[in-house]
């Protein structure tokens, strides 16, 4: 925190002094706590791109040089060094575990991974051409109503037990809703493997015949997971604090996460990369009509996975992700030709002076559904494994959220631009 203040007068000449917050890394935050009170206004902020909503210790952005850090270490670092569930635990609890620490968590996890039997019989009344990410929304708003005995949102120990449960179960429940989707049988989960191979076996192996995984495209990706994790206050996080803050129940606030990352403007961009992609090379449409396309004012297409709210740089995210999809596709001899389209995009855009204006650079997305093809994930699996690799983040918000002394219901304002008060006829 620092001494700083900043003055602030109304039209009806009160004037009054607000503090300016500061935390560890990043722009001071004015604290506008008793602006209405003290001079009557309210503050406007359409899709809050100015306003701080918590303090939180979990991640770092700094969008202008393209640094994402959680719990202080560089993405870079834990994603060439840690595994995801290490990362996991380091979101969660603030540290590194330590070697014990650490198999203690995995054997908790572990303990947690199969799904209540009648959660299968949930998944199966759904249509069979259901989404995936429709039931995994369902689904996991329903976890509540399977475990409700650890939803007394008051009890630091039922809010862990819930966090270890989410952390656990969303790979079996994701599998699930891709076999559903199938018609394929589900597969419980095998606590011999780790994390990523574990959620491998589920979706990839059936009951006829042996399943081995691929030990580079297990790690492609488990880097992944670590890469879609957290990125602090974004649409579904917000979504989720903001659901959680009523004191609704942990399963009810994560779903609710789950269905705003589900938009083509946040989780869903990886999904409209690849069919724009796709349309580019099918069509044969070359890159300069499509770009022509993107800076057409008239025309309502965007270029996928390009450009960020809070990066107006590269996201650290899109290059560690195109160094592992180049090194997958040599591996997996997979989707060249979509993959050297999306650099030859990339490469085009950079040097154009409608994207270094906007400063859009390419996203997380860009390049991660190129990879989750290469993977054998279908398209309408993408934004589930976001989901699934985020759940940690959501998480992580909800319970800082309850443990922080600070914390209210979340309760926006808004100009009303409505009527005025007029009289129901015949009531003057
Ligand atoms: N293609 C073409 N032009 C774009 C793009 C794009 N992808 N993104 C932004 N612009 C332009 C806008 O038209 C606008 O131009 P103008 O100043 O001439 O009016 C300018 O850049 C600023 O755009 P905003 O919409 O104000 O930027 P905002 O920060 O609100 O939006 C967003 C960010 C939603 C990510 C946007 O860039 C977008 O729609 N990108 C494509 C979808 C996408 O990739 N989403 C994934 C986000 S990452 C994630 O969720 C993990």
């Amino acid at each position: 925190m620092t001494n700083k203040k900043i003055s602030i007068n109304s039209d009806d000449g009160k004037s009054a002094e607000f503090e300016v917050l500061q935390g560890t890394h990043g722009p001071g935050c004015i604290d506008l706590t008793g602006l209405y009170s003290k001079l009557g206004y309210f503050t406007y902020d359409p899709g809050f791109g100015m306003t701080g909503s918590c303090k939180s210790g979990i991640t770092f952005i700094n969008g202008e040089e393209g640094i994402l850090l959680h719990r202080g270490y560089p993405i870079d670092q834990l994603a060439e060094k840690s595994s995801y569930l290490e990362v996991c635990y380091l979101l969660l609890y603030g540290e590194l575990p330590s070697t014990d620490e650490f198999a203690s968590f995995s054997a908790t996890i572990k303990n947690h991974t199969m799904v209540h039997e009648n959660i299968r019989d949930f998944i199966n009344g759904f249509r069979y051409d259901a989404h995936p990410m429709a039931m995994l929304v369902g689904t996991v708003g329903a976890l509540s109503s399977f475990y409700h005995d650890s939803t007394d949102i008051s009890n630091p120990e039922h809010r862990e037990i819930s966090a270890h449960r989410l952390i656990a179960k969303l790979p079996t429940i994701a599998s699930y809703c891709y076999k559903h989707h199938r018609g394929l049988p589900f597969m419980y989960p095998d606590n011999s493997l780790g994390y990523t191979e574990n959620f491998m076996q589920m979706m990839f192996s059936v009951p006829a015949q042996d399943y081995q995984h691929n030990p580079v495209a297990a790690r492609a990706l488990e880097v992944l997971l670590i890469l879609h994790a957290d990125h602090e206050q974004n649409a579904s996080t917000s979504t989720v604090r903001l659901a959680g803050s009523s004191g609704a129940n942990p399963f009810a606030s994560i779903a609710a996460g789950i269905a705003s990352l589900w938009g083509p403007a946040h989780g869903g961009a990886n999904e409209a990369v690849v069919n724009m992609l796709e349309n580019i090379y099918n069509s044969g449409e070359t890159i300069e009509t499509t770009i022509a396309r993107a800076k057409d004012k008239n025309d309502p297409f965007r270029l996928m996975g390009f450009g960020h709210r809070v990066y107006k740089n590269f996201d650290p995210r899109a290059k560690i992700i195109a160094k592992l999809c180049h090194d997958l596709l040599d591996d997996l001899d997979g989707d060249q030709p979509m993959f050297d389209l999306a650099r030859e995009l990339e490469q085009a855009t950079l040097a154009d002076p409608y994207f270094q204006d906007r400063r859009l650079y390419p996203n997380v997305d860009f390049y991660s559904g190129i990879i989750l093809r290469a993977l054998n994930i279908p398209m309408n699996m993408f934004t589930v494994m976001f989901a699934m690799a985020r759940t940690v983040g959501w998480i992580s918000h909800w319970l800082e959220m309850h443990s922080d002394p600070e914390f209210r219901i979340g309760r926006p304002r808004q100009i009303y631009t409505g009527h005025a008060t007029r009289d129901y006829p015949g009531a003057s």
